[in-house]
This record gives C-alpha cells, sequence and structure tokens, in this order.
C-alpha cells in the first residue's frame, strides 16, 4: 500500500557523535549536546533545502543534500516517495571534522521521513531505522548514538544488519571536543588503514574496548588506560599530525584523548585544564553527554530551534 503523508511539518533535533572513543572502532560511539534541527514537509512538487549554519553556501540544496538522500532511501522503505519536499535545516555540527554530521543528516533524514508518513513507525520500526541509517552510512558507531543518545556499542548481524545498545555512562565522564579548523574526509582516513594488523595489536585493543565499557559506565578512573588504540590512530596520525600531536600531549598529561571518530577533532573524556587546550586554529567546546538521540516533534522549526547557544554551541 502507497502511504499517506502528514499534512503538517514535522522536525527533529539530532546530536552530534563522536565515534571509536578510541579502541572501539566501528562500535563504541557518544551522543553529545550539539544539535542540528532539521525540520520538513511534504509539497505539491520539486525538492527545496534551505541551510543556515555550518554548511550554508555550501551543501547542495535539493535531492542531492544528505538529508533529502536518507529522506528518499527511507520513503523507498515506507512504501512511496511524496509528491514534493521542503526540508529546512538550522546545522551547528561542523561538517568532514569527526564529529558526526553526516550521520546526524541521515538520522534527521530517516526519521523525518518516518514521522511525514501517516503510519510511519508501523512500517519502519526503530530497528529498521537504524539498520537503514547505518547502511546509509557505512557504518554504525555514528548513527547508533545519533538515534538513541548516550554511549552505544553498535555491532551488526550476520545478515549485514546494525544493531546497538545503550550503555549508562558515569556522570564523572566529561566531554571535551577540540575542532580545529582544517577537515578531514572519513573515506580518507579509513584508506589509510591496513587490511590485517598484528594479532598483539587486536588483542590489546579488545582488552582495552572491553574496559572502556567498564570505565564508561562504572570507573572512570580507568579512562586513560581504557582509551588506548592501536587500530586506527596509529595509521591516522601521518594525515593528521596535528591531531595526533594533541591526543599525545593530552594523554602524556593523563586526560583520556582520542580522535573524534574519523578525525581530526579531538576528544576528550575527561576534563581538559585550560593550560592544555590546543590555541590558534582550535575551537574547544566543553558539552555533555546527549541521553535522549534524536527528538521527533510536529511543527516547523522555531525560536528555541534556531537559537544557537541554545543547542550547545558557542556563538
Ligand atoms: N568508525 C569510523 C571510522 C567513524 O573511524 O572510520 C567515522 O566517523
Amino acid at each position: 500500500m502507497p502511504p499517506s503523508f502528514v499534512s503538517e511539518p514535522v522536525r527533529v533535533r539530532v546530536p552530534a557523535t563522536s565515534a571509536n572513543l578510541g579502541p572501539g572502532f566501528d562500535a563504541l560511539g557518544l551522543a553529545l549536546t550539539l544539535y542540528d534541527d532539521v525540520a520538513a514537509w511534504v509539497a505539491p512538487t520539486g525538492c527545496r533545502v534551505e541551510i543556515s549554519g555550518e554548511g550554508a553556501g555550501e551543501l547542495p540544496t535539493g535531492d542531492d543534500h544528505l538529508v533529502v538522500r536518507a529522506m528518499r532511501a527511507a520513503f523507498d522503505a515506507l512504501g512511496g516517495q511524496p509528491p514534493g519536499l521542503v526540508v529546512e535545516a538550522v546545522n551547528r555540527i561542523p561538517q568532514a571534522r569527526g564529529l558526526g554530521s553526516s550521520s546526524a543528516a541521515i538520522v534527521a533524514g530517516v526519521t523525518l521521513a518516518r514521522a511525514l508518513v501517516v503510519d510511519g513507525a508501523a512500517r519502519l520500526d526503530d530497528a529498521a531505522v537504524l539498520r537503514l541509517a547505518a547502511e546509509l552510512e557505512g557504518h554504525p558507531d555514528n548513527v547508533a548514538p545519533c538515534l538513541l543518545g548516550g554511549a552505544t556499542i553498535a555491532w551488526s548481524d550476520p545478515d549485514g544488519g546494525a544493531r546497538a545498545v545503550r550503555l549508562p555512562v558515569a556522570p564523572e565522564v566529561r566531554p571535551t571536543v577540540l575542532i580545529p579548523e582544517e577537515r578531514g574526509l572519513t573515506a580518507v582516513a579509513r584508506a589509510a588503514l591496513p587490511a590485517t594488523v598484528p594479532h598483539a595489536d587486536a588483542t590489546r585493543n579488545a582488552g582495552r574496548a572491553a574496559l572502556l565499557v567498564h570505565a564508561l559506565t562504572t570507573d572512570p578512573a580507568l579512562l586513560l588506560p581504557a582509551t588506548e588504540d592501536r587500530l586506527h590512530q596509529p595509521y591516522r596520525a601521518t594525515g593528521m599530525p596535528a591531531t595526533a600531536a594533541v591526543v599525545n600531549e593530552l594523554r602524556a598529561a593523563d586526560v583520556a584523548a582520542v580522535v573524534s571518530g574519523a578525525g581530526p577533532t579531538v576528544l576528550a573524556l575527561t576534563p581538559v585544564p585550560d593550560g592544555l587546550l590546543p590555541g590558534i586554529g582550535w575551537t574547544a567546546q566543553r558539552l555533555a553527554i546527549d541521553v535522549a538521540g534524536a527528538r521527533v516533534d510536529r511543527g516547523r522549526l522555531g525560536h528555541a530551534e534556531r537559537d544557537p547557544v541554545a543547542a550547545g554551541r558557542k556563538s
């Protein structure tokens, strides 16, 4: 049965996310209190995207926009496309920095499309939303915390479908993101990884990833050893030397710092003393952990959704 569409606009607030958290490559992720707000509604014809904030004047404003591509994929899964679409985005998540901007766009698109279909939740349940979002992104470790909030462990079932569980995070875990001006491409960072790794490194990472679950949930005093990585950060360091230097400097000072996702942002899970904040060319944001994940509501973006400060970003 082709879907019936909701006549009112719908909106969603989607959090930035940091993937890997050191040893949890393609598995662990954390949602942060920095958000994109996106609204969409069905129009009689065409496709129009209005963007303000990050990516304005740079991102495509039609069918090529990632939110729209995700909506199209979701509408296919929901049984059919609407006649036309309007999307309005207020972006605060920096693009191409390792803070999950593409996952946020994908999760926004899939959840908005579902909300625009009258019986959308029956046609595409939460598990299917995660599977579709992870398939569109290519790995599940950003879309999982973006959808669920908090810290997540994501994995793929043998049929390839993504699944995830949410971890309760100890209040002592206090994220700071250190964002460089330079950008990075996940595809380039993934191409830097070797096809095989030494068994000793894999062994060490497995232990650290297991310890990280304990440190995040129960004993944050162990975050420094728990965030050690041998599987991706060393191979990517030459492509982002400034990031690698900041991570090394912070870790030498006992701050549990890692590369955020595929970089080049640095994520610290324990407080960064002011004297250790990198200077010119970097923006530091002390954030909290978003516990709600993607939040869908009715109506267009209002004053609250357009306020840059309320959404976690310093203006
Ligand atoms: N796990 C992915 C990677 C995250 O490191 O390539 C990309 O955001």
